[in-house]
């Protein structure tokens, strides 16, 4: 049967036929938010590049994170900006660290939202690198140790969820040894398990100050082009106890979630990341896009390529506008 016994447009007519027949959408429960804290009282300072997006110290984070519960957001994603940064990233796994005394300090208040914490080095190294460096390389297995006590440290703190970020190779395996023998058997892990190397994370180097000094991170995130190599680093991932996966970025990366959704049962995460959300700001700024609609557009899109989490730094905005 086709046209004109076929017609498309019917079911598109009327706001409440097209409501009826939607087949994908976007709540509240998908969203993650993610914040940072920094040391320091009374800051809430803007993140020149992420328009909407602050930095907090622990005092202000803790109010944030109630408006985050009140908009009903489940989840926040944690990263930490120490004042003093080392080569070993000494201040990752400190127990009296800024991202430890931030977790716990929103649990105590806010015991119902589900703190995320991102566990990986590059916020704390003076050289800005995901591990410890030897020489002018990464060196995998010295820093899988330092991520596992970092991971071993938020869980302490009392965060719900660790989520590393780092993509050295073990490091899943490492966490979840460190967290069963130290009694966190019941804390999941979220893998950063298909991160790319990507020129979108821009943004974020600046809220961070995570760039790296010298050289870039193509030496352990996985190159922009290869998709069969982010499944397989996400297979690996499952085998090592991750309990759910992540593609990052989000919208740039559409086959990958989808091909990932078909392939695997456990929770998938999408980042939407820092330069996709700056995008969409810039351009709604100078008036070439209506802003609100391009968001619910971008993240309806990552819903539907198969993500079932979404981590973006739009979440309040969209959670309000639900
Ligand atoms: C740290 C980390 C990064 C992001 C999340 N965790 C940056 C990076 O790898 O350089 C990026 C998030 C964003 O751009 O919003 N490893
Ligand atoms: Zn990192």
């Amino acid at each position: 049967m086709s046209f004109p016994s076929v017609r498309m447009r019917r079911l598109r007519r009327s706001e409440p036929l097209r409501r009826m027949t939607r087949e994908t959408r976007v709540s509240r429960d998908d969203l993650v938010y993610p914040l940072f804290v920094v040391e320091g009282s009374g800051v809430r300072e803007s993140v020149a590049s992420m328009p909407g997006v602050f930095r907090h110290s622990v005092d202000t984070l803790v109010h944030e994170a109630k408006e985050v519960r009140d908009l009903g957001i489940p989840a926040v994603i944690l990263f930490g900006i120490p004042a003093d940064k080392d080569a070993r990233g000494s201040g990752a796994d400190d127990p009296g660290g800024i991202i430890q005394r931030a977790v716990e300090a929103v649990k105590g208040a806010e015991p119902e939202l589900c703190v995320v914490t991102d566990v990986c080095l590059c916020e704390y190294t003076d050289h800005g690198h995901c591990g410890l460096v030897e020489g002018e390389t990464v060196a995998n297995d010295a820093s899988v140790e330092r991520l596992a006590a970092t991971a071993l440290s938020h869980a302490r703190a009392g965060a719900d969820v660790v989520a590393p970020s780092d993509m050295m190779d073990g490091r899943v395996a490492a966490i979840r040894r460190v967290l069963d023998a130290d009694g966190f058997e019941e804390i999941p892990i979220l893998s950063y398990a298909a991160k790319f190397s990507s020129a979108y994370y821009g943004p974020f180097r600046d809220a961070a100050e995570s760039a790296p000094a010298f050289g870039d991170r193509r030496a352990y995130q996985v190159d922009p082009p290869n998709a069969r190599e982010a499944l397989r680093e996400m297979r690996l991932d499952l085998d090592e106890g991750a309990d759910m996966l992540m593609v990052k970025p989000a919208l740039p990366y559409l086959d990958v979630l989808t091909r990932a959704r078909a392939e695997f049962d456990v929770p998938l995460a999408a980042y939407q990341v820092s330069g996709e959300y700056a995008m969409l700001h810039a351009a709604a700024e100078r008036g070439w896009l209506d802003g609100e609609r391009a968001m619910a557009e971008a993240l309806v899109a990552i819903k539907r390529a198969g993500a079932d989490l979404i981590l973006t730094y739009a979440a309040k905005d969209v959670a309000a506008s639900l």
